[in-house]
């Protein structure tokens, strides 16, 4: 089978997307709106974008449901240029991030509404979540918008700037990601990390 993306509609092409490239991890991306609230939302588009500089992306497409509103996440960052990447999410506070991922007016808090603990950050005014095993601090790099009006896609690139990482989750100065019971997301529905295996081949970074 074939398929032409050329004319396809975005919930066609966004399925023929997001259902091939899995399992997707997921972050939970912390910023802090003009107004002073807390925000945070998952997101499965979360990537590495360079090592050295360390940075990490991800990308936001508009509410095309909504004319082609901007994402909270997104106004936040375009107004505060900083946010945090909280990750992996992990399987106990799943339904927490689910339910993050749902539609909140900006004056509230998803924290408080999904049952996740806002900390402060050190270098960022963005708050951390403490229930995630590892935060990155950003400070943003370089906003890509591709697309047209109302389904634009933005490609958030930031630079981490400090790390948080949850002592449980490092040993031998390395991170313990086996043991984080990370959950990863198919076209929708979400996968474990409960079986785990390698290969003892050297490869060079
Ligand atoms: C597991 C998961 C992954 C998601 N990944 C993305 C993503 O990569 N990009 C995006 O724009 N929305 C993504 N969403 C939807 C956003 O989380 C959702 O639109 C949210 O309401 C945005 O919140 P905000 O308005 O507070 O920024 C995802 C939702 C879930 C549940």
């Amino acid at each position: 089978m074939k398929i032409d993306p050329a004319g396809m509609d975005f919930r066609d092409l966004h399925h023929l997307l997001a259902g091939a490239v899995v399992p997707r991890p997921i972050a939970l991306v912390s910023t802090l709106g003009e107004n002073g609230v807390q925000n945070v939302a998952p997101l499965s588009s979360i990537s590495i974008a360079c090592v050295r500089p360390p940075m990490l992306s991800f990308s936001l497409s508009t509410r095309r449901r909504k004319g082609g509103e901007k994402k909270d996440t997104l106004r936040n960052i375009e107004f505060a240029r900083e946010f945090v990447v909280n990750v992996p999410v992990v399987e106990s506070i799943a339904e927490a991030m689910n339910k993050s991922g749902g539609e909140f007016p900006d004056h509230v808090s998803e924290f408080t509404e999904c049952g996740l603990t806002a900390v402060p950050a050190e270098r960022v005014r963005a708050p951390m979540v403490l229930e995630s095993p590892v935060n990155f601090e950003c400070r943003l790099v370089k906003i890509l918008e591709f697309g047209e009006h109302p389904s634009v896609s933005s490609l958030v690139i930031g630079e981490v700037i400090m790390a948080h990482v949850r002592d449980e989750f490092w040993a031998n100065g390395e991170l313990q990601s086996a043991k984080m019971k990370a959950i990863g997301r198919l076209l929708e529905p979400y996968c474990r990390t409960n079986e785990i295996f390698e290969f003892n081949v050297e490869y060079t970074l």
